[in-house]
């Protein structure tokens, strides 16, 4: 689904950014892509998704 309108960025783009590059927050996703900074409504989903991108990556390591 698309989470920023603006930039038309995905929760998949955003997954895979956090996955490949290690962004932890929106600043660090910044790096890598443009998100965030037209309207800003997209931040607090943005940062959700993140967040549980990097419990969901922690959660696979100590299982494996
Ligand atoms: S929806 Fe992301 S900056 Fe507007």
């Amino acid at each position: 689904m698309y989470v920023c309108m603006c930039y038309g960025v995905t929760d998949k783009a955003i997954m895979q950014a956090v996955e490949d590059h290690g962004a932890g927050n929106l600043r660090e996703l910044r790096e890598v892509m443009e998100i965030g900074s037209q309207c800003g409504k997209c931040i607090s989903m943005t940062q959700q998704i993140i967040d549980s991108t990097i419990i969901d990556e922690s959660l696979f390591r100590e299982v494996c």
